[in-house]
């Protein structure tokens, strides 16, 4: 007699599994990378952790500090940092970190260096955290080339060099997507094992959506091809408008875009000539994440993995998500351009 009754999966694919089994097929793989990603999980777990009992620890509220690009830092930001640096550091795989919460570089001790360089956004979505609405962590990692002691230089490179990225969104539930660059995985976090299993596979982002998102707030600030084109979704020629949706937390509305379709938007505005967010630990990891789907993610002139960046902390507008509807957003662009 087959049992079918039990609801226990004894041979789950668990992120530590899923990563090992595919650092298997490079036979000249040391397994660094599946020992890099183990300790980001740490991390999120750890924020998972806070984020559910945030209240009960008095985790909400200012900290009274700034971050490096001015933004009101929290405690909930300060401890997913510490977690993310600690964590990283002590993996024994990273030499050089870049955190949206470090002003400068963060070099690893040379003890504990290793090939890769992480970047990431340990908490974002911060302005979210009081009101219980979905935030999340954000990475991007690279391998560093060449000898000699690590420098900001090696930090300093376009998001088609990345190895791997991924996001955890800590939403009604916890998941992490994750791509190594070969397609994109989402894993869902059981707190009762406390382990993140493999829940969506080979995920793909619809050709076209229904969905627009952005801070539709600061219109008046817009440059004209984002006015252009939202304009077009609002009233189109023909069919019906695209819905609106606008959480305010970017691992949010683009985990929303990838599953749903669609396209996020944070245009360039003229208060903000180039947007507000960083082009290293929020653009690049997305964008790589969408690309790997078969999405798209553009600045509105160029491809956002394709830009060099000049600075750790350097922003991009971003348009990213379905692969029709960003082509729209480039179309606008480009005539606007002529
Ligand atoms: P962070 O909390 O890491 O500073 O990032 C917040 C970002 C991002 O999550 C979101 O897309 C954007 O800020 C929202 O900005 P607006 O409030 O200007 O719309
Ligand atoms: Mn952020
Ligand atoms: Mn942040």
């Amino acid at each position: 007699m087959t049992s079918t009754g039990s609801a226990i999966d004894t041979d789950c694919i668990t992120l530590t599994r899923f990563v090992l089994e595919s650092q298997r097929q490079f036979p000249k793989a040391t397994g660094d990378l599946t020992q890099l990603i183990n300790a980001i999980l740490t991390a999120i777990k750890a924020i998972s952790s806070a984020v559910r009992k945030a209240g009960i620890h008095h985790l909400y509220g200012i900290s009274g500090t700034a971050n490096a690009t001015g933004d009101q830092v929290k405690k909930l930001d300060v401890l997913s940092n510490d977690l993310f640096v600690n964590m990283l550091k002590s993996s024994y795989t990273t030499c050089l970190l870049v955190s949206e919460e470090n002003e400068t570089v963060i070099e690893v001790e040379t003890d504990k260096q290793g090939k890769y360089i992480v970047c990431f956004d340990p908490l974002d979505g911060s302005s979210n955290i009081d009101c219980l609405v979905s935030i999340g962590s954000i990475f991007g990692i690279y391998r560093k080339n060449g000898d000699g002691p690590p420098t900001v230089k090696d930090v300093l490179k376009p998001g088609t060099e990345i190895v791997a990225a991924g996001y955890a969104l800590y939403g009604s539930a916890t998941m992490v997507v994750l791509s190594t660059g070969n397609g994109v995985n989402g894993f869902m976090y059981d707190p009762a094992i406390g382990e993140f299993l493999l829940t969506e596979k080979n995920i793909k982002c619809k050709p076209r959506g229904k969905i627009y998102s952005l801070n539709e707030g600061y219109e008046k600030f817009w440059d004209e091809p984002t006015r252009e084109y939202v304009k077009s979704k609002k009233f189109p020629e023909s069919g019906k408008p695209y819905g609106g949706r606008y959480i305010g937390s970017m691992v949010a509305d683009v985990h929303r875009t990838l599953v749903y379709g669609g396209i996020f938007m944070y245009p360039s505005t003229t208060e903000a000539p180039k947007g507000k967010l960083r082009l290293l630990y929020e653009c690049n990891p997305m964008a790589f994440i969408m690309e790997q789907a078969g999405g798209l993610a553009t600045n509105g002139r160029q491809r956002i993995l394709e830009i060099q960046p000049k600075e750790i902390h350097e922003r991009s507008p971003i348009y990213l998500g379905s692969k029709d509807d960003v082509q729209d957003v480039i179309k606008i662009f480009e005539k606007h351009a002529k």
